[in-house]
């Protein structure tokens, strides 16, 4: 280093430090003035050579100048310290009155919520919920249900086969068939809601994949009686207090007698209307008596139980509850249609 008249000393400390700013470089530069051999101790070192007078005339200018340059530095460390938090607050502050980020919250899905609502009145009436594969055998889905191979009704379901014994369910009353072999003669009170498929061409009313929802409850006195009473609940529950239900006979191969359902028209209250073609009746699903050769075929003696089984169209009950009259709307997740839903409870 350097050797430095005091007088140098703190004219080159405070050139120097001008041009320091951050806190490693500040830290050098105050070795180089303050340090063990820095400038003022160098100076300090040599006074020893110099006459007493000298020596302690000297001694107190040192003195004075390190105390001096121990400020200046001091004053830099905490200017230095100051603008670094100052950088760091300009680059963190929140401007409170930005408008905040939009989360969009979903909905549920109002097929979803006809589901639930469906297993929420059938669970409060003593129904247990059942499920089955979509993958389903041509014995469970058709001739345990009294539909042998090249019977006509077949027709009345155009089926995906995977191959001959196996297909897509195209109903979900094989969950019935599953559920009386596996209870083998018990009382039965089941739902069982899910997926199936036809061969349909997609238009407003049709759709290749829907839902369905089974309902089958068996026991020593169940009666067409207690199925018209099971399903008024569940047409009120629906589409309002005030609704009431009629049967009218038709045929189902699993069931005998078998029924349609109608409900009155929730939108003219019965008296007419263009919804239900100014009958006053709306046709919401398909029912009946289980037919005996279903209940033998699985397993259960007629003489000693019997019972009613429903098929409720998930798709189809929602789209009159919501006066949706396009079946695809449900599956092209369009925001615009499902948000209208966020409302539903
Ligand atoms: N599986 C029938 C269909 O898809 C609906 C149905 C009708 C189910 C009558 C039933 C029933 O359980 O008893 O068309």
């Amino acid at each position: 280093m350097e050797n430095l008249e005091l007088e140098q000393v703190c004219g080159k400390a405070e050139e120097e430090l001008n041009a320091v700013d951050d806190l490693n470089a500040l830290q050098q530069l105050k070795a180089n003035y303050l340090g063990k051999k820095g400038f003022v101790a160098t100076i300090m070192a040599n006074l020893k050579d110099l006459t007493i007078e000298k020596r302690k005339e000297l001694g107190m200018k040192s003195n004075q100048v390190k105390q001096a340059l121990e400020a200046r530095f001091e004053a830099k460390r905490k200017a230095i310290e100051n603008k670094i938090v100052q950088a760091k607050l300009a680059t963190e502050t929140i401007d409170v009155t930005l408008p905040g980020v939009k989360f969009n919250v979903g909905a549920i899905h109002p097929l979803q919520k006809t589901i639930m609502d469906l297993e929420d009145l059938y669970i409060s009436m003593g129904y247990t919920v059942a499920e089955g594969p979509e993958i389903e055998t041509d014995e469970y889905c058709f001739e345990k249900l009294n539909l042998p191979k090249g019977h006509p009704a077949r027709d009345m379901q155009d089926t995906f086969y995977i191959n001959p014994e196996l297909l897509l369910r195209s109903q979900t009353s094989p969950v019935q068939v599953r559920t009386m072999l596996q209870e083998s003669g018990k009382p039965i009170k089941i739902i069982c809601p899910g997926k199936v498929y036809r061969r349909d061409a997609d238009d407003a009313t049709h759709s290749h994949q829907f839902m369905q929802c089974e309902g089958l409850v068996l026991g020593k006195d169940v009666t067409l009686a207690d199925l018209k009473g099971a399903l008024l609940e569940m047409a009120r529950m629906m589409f309002g207090k005030e609704r009431n239900i009629r049967l009218r006979p038709s045929f189902f191969p699993f069931t005998e007698p078998s029924v349609e359902v109608d409900v009155s028209c929730s939108r003219c209250g019965g008296k007419g209307c263009s919804m239900c073609k100014n009958t006053g009746w709306i046709e919401i699903l398909g029912a009946g008596m289980v037919n005996n050769n279903v209940l033998r075929m699985c397993g259960y003696n007629p003489d000693k139980i019997q019972g009613y089984a429903f098929g409720i169209g998930v798709e189809r009950v929602t789209m009159l509850k919501y006066h949706i009259d396009d079946i695809r709307n449900f599956y092209l997740n369009d925001i615009r249609f499902l948000n209208q839903f966020k409302e539903v409870k």
